[in-house]
């Protein structure tokens, strides 16, 4: 590698814009382009509530490497945490109770119970923090990540940095070929056009946003059911999961289900101010996909990620940039 090389990343979401930082990082010089469609505001990593807590349908090739994503991606957040920028990068610590009438299995999570400060079974009283008939429970302490700061973050480190930003829609990977010598391929539902990929399925979300600024815990109840404190007071109140759905609108019988479920969990959020309904297609993918592609020009693809791009897009992108940085030293043997 001689002279700067030039990549392009596509996909403007966090696992697009997670990889741009891990690429300046790891090759500072290189000359990095990112091809986006939609940016910031406008991608599905915002819509997403952006808790850190991978679930069992987040999966690797292998158990081994689901975990180590994991445990990269929570390094990775707390890194941030650790620094005065957190504020600004949108990254803060959160506290979370999961209570479950009929499972206590659904409140336990082996992928992170011994990465977290805490995650333990929760004490009587405790079941009674939120209305209903509780009889399982845990509590856990993690990071939340709002993508409305984290993503601009990103895009203004990346410009001081050097990066280049084309807004545009890529039609296929394959016309980048000439003018790049890595391709990263980051675009979520997008690459079920863009590479043909049928085990991609969209699941379905819709999100509330109300106002209630006096909430500092996020608690989840059976069914999807969550209520996740973020800045400025806004909170996020879910969900759904539709599988197969690509249906954009905002549902108003999702959003009185969602109201209905968050209100009788916490009854306090009734008549709490509502703010903002958001609908985002999650990639769902078994198994997430990062692996090179070695074409006319060499594409690394990084997307999959389902309802936790936002958790595990840290892992996932070293991984990627790690066979990306391989190639260009010309070891095409690096695909997991
Ligand atoms: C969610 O975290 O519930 C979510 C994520 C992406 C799109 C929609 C919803």
């Amino acid at each position: 590698m001689d002279s700067a090389p030039r990549v392009a990343v596509v996909g403007g979401g966090v696992v697009g814009m997670t990889v741009i930082r891990v690429l300046q990082a790891e090759l500072p010089r290189a000359q990095v382009t990112l091809i986006a469609e939609n940016l910031g505001d406008d991608t599905t990593s915002c819509v997403a509530a952006g808790i850190f807590r991978p679930g069992t349908s987040f999966r690797g090739p292998t158990p081994e490497i689901t975990q180590r994503w994991i445990d990269d991606s929570w390094r990775y957040w707390q890194d941030i945490l650790r620094t005065a920028d957190a504020p600004r990068a949108g990254v803060t610590e959160l506290g979370a109770y999961i209570f479950s009438r009929d499972n206590y299995h659904v409140t336990r999570n082996h992928l992170i119970e011994k990465l977290v400060p805490v995650y333990r079974e929760v004490q009587d009283d405790e079941l009674r923090l939120c209305a209903g008939d509780w009889r399982h429970g845990s509590y856990f302490s993690t990071v939340k990540i709002g993508c409305d700061n984290y993503l601009p973050w990103v895009e203004r480190s990346f410009l001081r940095g050097g990066g280049k930003i084309l807004r545009e829609k890529v039609a296929s990977l394959s016309t980048l070929g000439g003018q790049y010598e890595l391709v990263f391929n980051c675009t979520g539902m997008g690459a079920k056009l863009l590479c043909g990929d049928h085990d991609l399925v969209p699941l379905r979300g819709q999100v509330l946003r109300v106002r209630a600024p006096w909430l500092k815990t996020a608690f989840y109840g059976d069914y999807d059911t969550y209520v996740i404190p973020g800045a400025g007071g806004a909170v996020t109140l879910g969900g759904v999961r539709q599988y197969d759905s690509y249906d954009l609108s905002v549902s108003p019988h999702d959003t009185a289900a969602i109201r209905e479920r968050c209100e009788a969990l916490l009854p306090a959020l009734r008549g709490a101010e509502l703010l903002a309904q958001r609908v985002g297609l999650r990639p769902h993918r078994v198994p997430v996909r990062v692996e090179a592609e070695l074409g006319w020009s060499p594409v690394v693809h990084c997307y999959g990620h389902g309802g936790y791009g936002v958790t595990c897009a840290p892992g996932t992108a070293l991984h990627a940039v790690r066979i990306g940085l391989d190639l260009l030293r010309g070891n095409t043997r690096s695909k997991i």
